[in-house]
């Protein structure tokens, strides 16, 4: 029995949940919510696409009820309330750190051997929150961040190159916002340097993009992205239970790679059966670590909030 739980039912987790049952590599996938009625909804709206959509995978959704997430082998979390009008920062981290962990407590007491991943934004301090009230060992809780960062990279060179998206191989380090750090020297299409490819300017420009690929949707929409998101969470799932050993770009907690220690953030891992499974520390040279550091601090800062409201 292979059985997936999302937490979250709104736009990212349910479009997380669609994409992992059109897979169809699962026996279940439980969307959870505390909203009444909503995961329930969304939950048969996507079954009932399983005829068109050829997939075997059940889908179920419940409100608020635990119970039925017993047993996942990954719980993806997406939880949590976006910035209002006349809410601080703060503010924002303290209602999604309680939500997140009040949610890890949750799913951890039906499925203590879960491999977690939260999506919550701001997302590498949500991870952290959620480890702490895990439990976990590291490895077990982690965040996608890198792979959605990536998906964006890698999109905007296939649109410049023309050439398809999948022939990209890309990587970024850092956390999740404004200061990433996308690596041009590490990006290839199909085995050749990106940099051979296309002028500096441009290169320079698709990395800035890169950036702020959240802000750009934020802007169009009015609201976040939850497509690639979705997708993004699925694949890091799917990496897990099939224990495919993918290497992603994913928010792991460091231990002394690039200098850095007890902080999460994102970088290149290798994903299987057991979560993380290595934490591939790359050669960086001093203008990428300067740019790194400069992320690792970004984190810290939010850390600091966090910290200091003393939730745990
Ligand atoms: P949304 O508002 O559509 O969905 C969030 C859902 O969480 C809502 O349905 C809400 O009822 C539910 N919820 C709130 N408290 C809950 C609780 N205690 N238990 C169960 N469910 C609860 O938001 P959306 O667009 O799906 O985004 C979800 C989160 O993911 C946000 O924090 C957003 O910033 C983040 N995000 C992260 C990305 C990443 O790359 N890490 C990308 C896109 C969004
Ligand atoms: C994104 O990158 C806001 O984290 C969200 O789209």
């Amino acid at each position: 029995m292979k059985k997936v739980t999302v937490v979250g039912a709104g736009n990212v987790g349910a479009t997380c949940a669609d994409v992992l049952a059109q897979k169809n590599f699962l026996d279940e996938v439980v969307l959870i919510d505390i909203k009444e009625g909503l995961a329930e909804g969304k939950a048969l709206d996507i079954w009932q696409s399983a005829p068109i959509n050829y997939f075997d995978t059940r889908v179920v959704g419940y409100t608020n009820d635990y119970s039925k997430t017993e047993n996942s082998d990954v719980v993806v979390i997406t939880s949590g309330i976006p910035r209002k009008p006349g809410m601080s920062r703060d503010d924002l981290i303290s209602t999604n750190a309680n939500i997140v962990m009040d949610v890890t407590r949750k799913v951890m007491a039906s499925s203590p051997d879960a491999v977690i991943i939260i999506v919550s934004n701001p997302l590498d301090v949500m991870t952290y929150a959620s480890h702490i009230a895990s439990g976990k060992s590291a490895n077990k809780v982690f965040g996608q961040a890198g792979v959605l960062d990536t998906a964006r990279y890698r999109a905007f060179l296939a649109t410049e190159l023309n050439v398809s998206p999948r022939d990209i191989q890309a990587l970024l380090l850092g956390g999740h916002g404004d200061t990433m750090v996308p690596l041009p020297r590490y990006t290839t299409v199909s085995g050749i340097p990106v940099t051979e490819l296309i002028a500096k300017d441009k290169l320079d420009a698709i990395v800035d993009r890169t950036r702020k690929g959240g802000g750009e949707i934020v802007n169009l929409l009015g609201t976040s992205a939850w497509y690639a998101p979705g997708a993004a969470a699925a694949q890091m799932a799917e990496s897990v239970i099939q224990d495919q050993k993918h290497i992603f770009p994913c928010c792991v907690r460091l231990d002394g790679q690039w200098g850095e220690k007890d902080i999460y953030l994102g970088s290149p891992v290798k994903l299987g059966k057991n979560g993380v499974e290595e934490i591939i520390e790359i050669d960086l040279n001093e203008e990428e670590m300067a740019l790194l550091k400069t992320s690792s601090q970004h984190v810290k800062d939010v850390m600091k909030v966090l910290d200091d409201m003393k939730l745990f």
